[in-house]
C-alpha cells in the first residue's frame, strides 16, 4: 500500500496509549495495542464503531476494486468489529481487529473469487507491517477460521466468527448478543444490500461450481 495514496495514517501505527479499563476481554490472548484512533457512538457496550484510521485506509486503497459494493462491504465490516467487541466486552479497537476485519472478505473483489479466505488472509500479510499489527499469525488465523463452522478454542477468534455470522444472518445466530444489540448496530450501520450481495455471489458461484456452491466454509 506504500506505493498508494492512501496510506494507513501515522497515528493508527504504535499507539501504545490504552483506555485501560477492566473489561473482561482486556487479558485475553492476543490482546495487543489498543487504537484509540476509533470513532464511536455510544459509551462502553453501547458503542458501535463507525470509522477506524486501519479500515478506512485499506478501503480507500481497495474502493475501486470494491465498486459500488463499497458501502455494503464497509457497513458489515463495522457491525462485525462492533459485534466482536460487545461480545469481548472491549471499548478500544486494536490494529490488528482493525486490519482483519478490514480484509477478511477482501478477496472476494481483489481475487474475483467467492472461494476468498486465502487471498483475504494474503492481505493481512501485504499490509500489517503499515497497519501497526503486532500479532499477524492471530491476524491470519482470525481470517482464515471465520467461516468455520465448528467453534475454536481462541476467544479473539471465537468472537470474530460469531460476530461475522451473526451478522451473515441478519442478526439470528446471535449468541450472547441481544436482539438490542442488533438493532442498535444496524440502526447507525445498516445493511445496504449487503444481504443481495452475499445471495448474488451464491447464487452466481453455485452455477460456476455446483459441487462447491460454498468454497469458503469449513470444518
Ligand atoms: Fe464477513
Amino acid at each position: 500500500m506504500s506505493e498508494h495514496p492512501h496510506q494507513i495514517p501515522a497515528e493508527a501505527k504504535g499507539s501504545d496509549q490504552t483506555g485501560a479499563g477492566s473489561s473482561p476481554g482486556r487479558d485475553l490472548p492476543g490482546d495487543d495495542r489498543p487504537q484509540d484512533g476509533a470513532k464511536v457512538s455510544g459509551t462502553s457496550r453501547d458503542r458501535v464503531v463507525t470509522s477506524h484510521p486501519v479500515i478506512e485506509a485499506v478501503l480507500a486503497r481497495y474502493a475501486e476494486v470494491i465498486g459500488a459494493d463499497l458501502g455494503a462491504y464497509r457497513n458489515h465490516v463495522y457491525r462485525g468489529l462492533t459485534y466482536q467487541q460487545r461480545l469481548l466486552g472491549r471499548d478500544e479497537v486494536t490494529n490488528d481487529l482493525a486490519l482483519a476485519w478490514a480484509v477478511h472478505d477482501l478477496g472476494i473483489w481483489t481475487a474475483g473469487t467467492f472461494d476468498y479466505i486465502a487471498p483475504s488472509a494474503d492481505l493481512a500479510r501485504k499490509h500489517a507491517a503499515e497497519a501497526g499489527v503486532e500479532n499477524l499469525p492471530l491476524v491470519i488465523e482470525m481470517v482464515e477460521l471465520h467461516h468455520k463452522i465448528r467453534s475454536v478454542e481462541n476467544p479473539l477468534v471465537e468472537t470474530f466468527r460469531r460476530a461475522d455470522r451473526t451478522d451473515a444472518f441478519r442478526g439470528n445466530l446471535r449468541g450472547r448478543l441481544s436482539r438490542a444489540d442488533v438493532a442498535e448496530v444496524t440502526e447507525v450501520l445498516p445493511y445496504r444490500g449487503f444481504h443481495r450481495f452475499l445471495f448474488r455471489q451464491t447464487a452466481r458461484n453455485f452455477v460456476r461450481h455446483p459441487l462447491r456452491p460454498l468454497p469458503m466454509f469449513h470444518w
